[in-house]
This record gives structure tokens, sequence and C-alpha cells, in this order.
């Protein structure tokens, strides 16, 4: 089986969407960062936005939930246009953001300030998303006393909280362990095809391309200067995956050639000497590409 590229006739497709972003776009100044960008997502469906550094990622994830005010285009959350921040999109950002002077506990229970719920509620709820990223030991710590990726872990429990119905996830397993991260993954994986949570939806920006390849079900590929969408790609691989499933590590060629390869306007982001690493992948190229 040879990797695909999505077409209208994919069933995934025949479901509702969930968020919609249509001509998208986001300028600092005068200069755009990406432009005219289109994005969907369906319900219980898993999303990965790649492409090479410095390419717009970050700024497009806080364009699609409003933390930054889109320059250009539309965002629809379930029918809905979006036009401010909204706990019903959480995301959990790229450098880890927690608050110094509250404990875990207090960090993840400001997620639900704007929830109508009483104190016990809201400690519970915090105890829970802490426990099931597993800090059920360090509730009372403050970010000072913990390590990197644990903080980074209170940045997810706090995003997890707020019960959205989207999950931004903007490199959100790098300062993990492997054997952390693997577990936060498929965490987060089955919440969104949980129909008892409220989550319907999640949206991966990674590095990556194995974390991409294992979770995503279809694959956006940002490029060009300045950026935009220059393809979409379908990963057609049964669940749970893994990399004995010998197509695995082709999606993962495709989707690193596309990134060495892809441009926009005819310029590419990344120099051929890179391209070259394209004749002999390896896993640790895929993972060291950036
Ligand atoms: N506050 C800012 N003012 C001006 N330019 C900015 C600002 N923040 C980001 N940029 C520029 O916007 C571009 C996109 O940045 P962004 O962080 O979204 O990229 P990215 O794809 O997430 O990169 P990475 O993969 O390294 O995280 C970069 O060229 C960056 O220099
Ligand atoms: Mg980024």
């Amino acid at each position: 089986m040879a990797p695909c590229v999505v077409t209208r006739g994919d069933s995934r497709l025949l479901s509702k969407p969930e968020l919609v972003c249509r001509g998208l776009g986001f300028a600092f100044g005068a200069n755009y960062v990406f432009q005219n960008c289109d994005l969907t997502t369906f319900k219980d469906e898993f999303v990965a936005v790649i492409g090479p550094t410095g390419s717009g990622k970050s700024t497009f994830l806080r364009a699609l939930a409003y933390l930054i005010t889109p320059t250009t285009g539309h965002v629809f959350l379930d029918g809905e246009e979006v036009k401010s921040p909204s706990s019903r999109i959480s995301m959990v950002h790229q450098s880890i953001a927690t608050f110094p002077w509250m404990t875990a506990q207090d960090n993840v229970k400001l997620a639900l300030r704007c929830k109508k719920i009483c104190n016990g509620e809201a400690t519970e709820t915090s105890r829970k998303m802490l426990d099931l990223v597993g800090l059920s030991g360090h509730v009372d710590d403050y970010p000072k006393e913990m390590s990197g990726g644990m903080r980074q872990r209170v940045s997810i429990a706090r995003a997890l909280a707020a019960s959205p119905e989207v999950l931004l996830l903007d490199e959100p397993f790098v300062h993990l362990d492997e054997l952390t991260a693997n577990i936060l993954r498929q965490e987060i994986h089955s919440l969104v095809f949980n129909p008892e949570t409220s989550l319907k939806s999640a949206i991966l920006v990674s590095h990556n391309l194995h974390e991409v390849v294992q979770l995503a079900d279809r694959v956006y590929v940002m490029n060009g200067s300045p950026s935009t969408i220059v393809d979409e790609i379908g990963i057609d691989l049964p669940r749970p995956r893994t990399e004995r499933n010998p197509h695995f590590l082709d999606y993962v060629d495709q989707l690193y050639h596309e990134l060495s390869l892809k441009n926009c306007n005819g310029r590419l982001r990344h120099p051929q000497p890179e391209a070259k690493l394209i004749e002999q992948p390896s896993r640790t190229a895929h993972r060291a590409y950036r």
C-alpha cells in the first residue's frame, strides 16, 4: 500500500466539520508569515501540521485559537464563527507556559476560572488532570521545583482541564522522555476518540515525523515564503500504529520528502544539501531533520 493523498471520497471526510479556517493569514506589520490557509478538522479526527522551522506553524495555531487576531480570513467552530479566544479551543504552547508563583494545581485551576464551578469541583478536576499526566504526587509543587518535562505536563493538564472541543498542541512532547511522551500521546489520542469527553479533534504541530505518523489521520504541510498550506496527506494505517507496520516508514519518508522539496512560489525554504538526505533516509535523519 502506497502512502495516499486524501481525496474527496475518503470516508472520514464525510463526518461533520469541527474547526474550519478559510483564507487565514497573519502578518507582523507588513510581513505576512502565512497567508491563504484553509484547514478543516472533522469530529473524532487527529490532524497534524508540519513545516520547516520558521514557517509559521505556532503563529498559525495561535491565530486558529484567536489568541492573536488573524489579518485575513475566518475561523469557524462547529459552524459558528470564532471572533475571540474561547475555552472551547485550548492550546498547549511550544514554550512551556506555567506561572511560577502558582502550584501545579493552581496552574491547572486557572483554566477553570471561566467555568462557573465551585472551588471544590475545580480542585477535583485539576487533580484528575494532573493524575492523567502522571503528576499526582506533585500537585503542591511550584514550577521551579519541577523539571521542564513536568512543567510541560502541567501545561497539558491545564489545556485539558477546560474540557475543550479542539486541542491545539504545539510540539507538546519535546521536553519529555520517550516513555512519558508515548503514554501522553496515547492518552490524548484516546481522549479525542472517547465519546464521553468533550474533545472532538486535535491539531498537532510537530517536527517529529514518527510522532506525526503515529497520531495523525491527516497531515497539512506548510511551506513557502510567506507560508501557505502546500499539501494534505492522509495517513491510512490501522491503529494502534507502530513502526513494525511495514508501511509506517513509507509515510515518514513521504512526509520527509514533502518537507525537503515542497515549496510554493518556486522558492525552497530548505537548501539542497538537506534534500540529499532523502536518497538514504534513516530514522535518525528523520528525527533530526530540524
Ligand atoms: N513577535 C514577532 N514579531 C515579528 N516576527 C515574528 C514574531 N514572532 C514570530 N515572528 C516570525 O514569524 C515567523 C514564524 O514564526 P513561528 O514561531 O510561527 O514559526 P514556527 O513554524 O512555529 O517555527 P518553529 O518550527 O521553529 O517553532 C518567523 O519568521 C518568526 O521570526
Ligand atoms: Mg513553533
